[in-house]
Parts: C-alpha cells; structure tokens; sequence
C-alpha cells in the first residue's frame, strides 16, 4: 500500500498539480488522485488545477474552463476535505507567473532540453510551443512558491521533481546561500501503483483514446469494459490471469479475497473473458457508486465548487506572496 518516505516523520507540505486537459480516467484516479486524496486529509496542502499547464495543448476557452471544473467536481466527490486541504485553480495565485520568469532567468536551456516529457510530447504530435519546453519550471514554481516538500506524483513525473530540487538549489545557492528560502522537495511515488493498462492494453492515456472515465455509468462504461481486448483463448481453456488486462483491472477494484476467487476460475478453465468483463463492470460500480451520487448532488450546486476554490485560492495567495516577498528582496526585485 502507501509506503512512506523519511520526510513524513515531519508534517510534511504537500504540494500537487493535475492537468485539466480532458476527462479524468481510472489510471489518474489509481496512479494520482486517490493518494493526493488520502493525503490531503491527514496532512492537508495544496492542490491545484493546473489550467496554465493545460494551455499548453489545449486551446479552446470552453473545454478547458469545463474541464477544470470537472477536476475540482471530482476531486470533492472522491473525497478530497476542503476543509483540511486547499483545492484551487493554478491561475488565481498570479504570484505564481511571477516566480516562473524568475526561476526561467536562472535555468540553463541545456536542461530543459533533457526533458523527456517535452520529447514525449513533441513525438506525439504536440506543437513545439515554448510554454510546453519551459513546462518543468512553472512546476517548479508551483511546488516551490508554497514552500513544498513532498510531491505526490506518478512515476512519469520523477524527472520534473528533479528539475524543481535543482532549481530550487540553484536559487538558494545564488540569492540566499546564508538563509535558504526553499526547502528541498521530494518525490511522493507509490513505487506498488502498476501504470494502469487501457482498453486496448497500452498504458491508459487520454492521448491514446484508450480511457474509462472515474465517472463513466451506464451503457457507456458497459460498451467500454466489453471492449477490453483479451487473447482468443477459448471459454472452456484455463487462462492466466497474470497476463490478461481484464484481470489487471478487477485487481484495482476487487478486494484480495475476491481477486484470489477469480484468479482460480480464470486457471481452472470454463470461465470466460465475458464472465471477467461482467464481473468488472459490477465491481467497478460498487466502488464508485458513493463518488457518483455524490458528484451529482455536487454538480446541483456550482456555487458551493466555485466557494472552495476561492477559498482555496485565497490561502494559497497568501503562502505565496509570504515567499514571493523573500524572493523579491533576495533577487534585487525591492523598490528602489
Ligand atoms: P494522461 O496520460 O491521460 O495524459 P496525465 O499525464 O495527465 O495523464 O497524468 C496525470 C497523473 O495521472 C500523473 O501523475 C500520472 O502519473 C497519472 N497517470 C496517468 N495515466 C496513468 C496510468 N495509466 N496508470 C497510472 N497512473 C497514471
Ligand atoms: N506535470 C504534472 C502532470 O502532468 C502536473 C503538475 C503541474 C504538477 N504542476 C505540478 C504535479 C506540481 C505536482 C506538482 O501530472
């Protein structure tokens, strides 16, 4: 399960940004919302929707408002306690572009041209665009300028929080080798998180069409589950579930009695891809049938969604510009 770093001997400050950049699947929920969630409420943070980010490849005013909405729908009907942690869009702390172009006036391009997740993209077919080069440094200052030190990420993002401690040194070092004014954040990666597989088995991925959304019901999660591809082994033939991508995903869902149940029908023959699917779909509505009432009654009251951010807003403003008046002093940025 969660496996904890040295640095939660501490209280940590959490700090977490997620994309608005498209419907949020299972693989967000398992591989990143559900461990920002539990932590969240223990020790409570900042996390933010990074609608900035997602105008890197998003460029439509509607969606991206929509979907930044939708994040913070779903991140309060799975659970998140907006009166322990602060659930807020990236955009309303204006701190934060500030404290970007100081970090971007110290970063050596050279390593910006490391970023994998920038090659990643530009082979996927996103534009070359320079706010998606300079991507890691408004993550580093999303991290930093709330004096972050513990990142819950997934295991793609190892790099970014490495390009944060480095900037995060690099400026202590230069402006305030005396007195540091960012502590050294650290990666928060659930190293027994398996990257969920999608439909078709490659890594779910909003970029390859191959999702089930958090919040698919209905006959649209059905016509999804039914669409699992599996082997042609025949139904009579014992199968192994170690390699079938349904059983990847009843593992999310099942509890371990359940999942060793179904393990012995799949080696013991007779039992089909079918029965695995319908067995899934079941399980995935147990589990999130509460998020879903719960986002319904919440969808009903936008006002009470746009509160919490604002309110959210309003103390990560205020974390902010505590830093931001360290910075400014340290960089020579005072009046003169
Ligand atoms: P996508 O690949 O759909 O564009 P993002 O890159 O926006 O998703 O990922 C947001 C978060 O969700 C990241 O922390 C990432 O590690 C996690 N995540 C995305 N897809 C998966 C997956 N298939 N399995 C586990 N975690 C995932
Ligand atoms: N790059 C992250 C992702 O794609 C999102 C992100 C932006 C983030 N700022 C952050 C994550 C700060 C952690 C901390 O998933």
């Amino acid at each position: 399960m969660v496996y904890f770093t040295k640095n939660l001997m501490k209280t940590p400050v959490l700090t977490s940004g997620i994309q608005p950049s498209g419907v949020l699947h299972i693989g967000n929920y398992f591989g990143a919302l559900r461990q920002n969630i539990a932590l969240g409420n223990q020790y409570g943070g900042y996390f933010f929707i990074v609608n900035y980010h997602a105008l890197t490849s998003v460029n439509n005013r509607e969606e991206l408002a929509q979907y930044s909405f939708d994040v913070a729908l779903d991140y309060l009907a799975l659970g998140l306690d907006p009166a322990k942690a602060n659930l807020f869009l990236q955009s309303d702390v204006p701190q934060l572009g500030e404290l970007t172009w100081i970090f971007l006036c110290l970063t050596p391009v050279s390593l910006l041209e490391k970023g994998v997740a920038y090659k990643d993209k530009i082979a996927n077919g996103l534009s070359p665009n320079a706010g998606l080069f300079t991507y890691p440094i408004l993550q580093a200052a999303d991290i930093l300028i709330y004096g972050g030190t513990l990142v819950p990420v997934g295991q793609d993002q190892k790099q970014n929080i490495e390009i944060c401690r480095d900037t995060a040194e690099r400026f202590n070092r230069m402006f305030a080798p005396e007195n540091p004014i960012f502590p050294m954040p650290e990666a928060y990666i659930l190293e027994d998180v398996a990257v969920v597989p999608g439909l078709d088995s490659r890594k779910m991925s909003k970029s390859y069409g191959n999702t089930i959304g958090i919040f698919d019901e209905g006959s649209v999660l059905k016509k999804k589950v039914m669409s699992i591809v599996t082997d042609s082994t025949p139904l009579e033939d014992p199968k192994n579930p170690e390699t079938d991508n349904v059983f990847a995903m009843i593992r999310l869902f099942a509890a371990p009695e359940k999942q060793e149940e179904i393990a012995a029908a799949y080696r013991a023959g007779g039992y089909g891809y079918g029965h695995a699917k319908k067995e899934l779909l079941g399980l995935m509505n147990d589990y999130f049938g509460e998020a879903r009432e719960k986002r319904r009654a919440l969808a009903q009251k936008p006002d009470f969604v746009r509160d919490v951010l604002r309110d959210g807003a309003q103390n990560a403003t205020k974390a902010a510009e505590a830093h931001m008046v360290k910075v400014r002093e340290a960089v020579g940025l005072m009046r003169v």
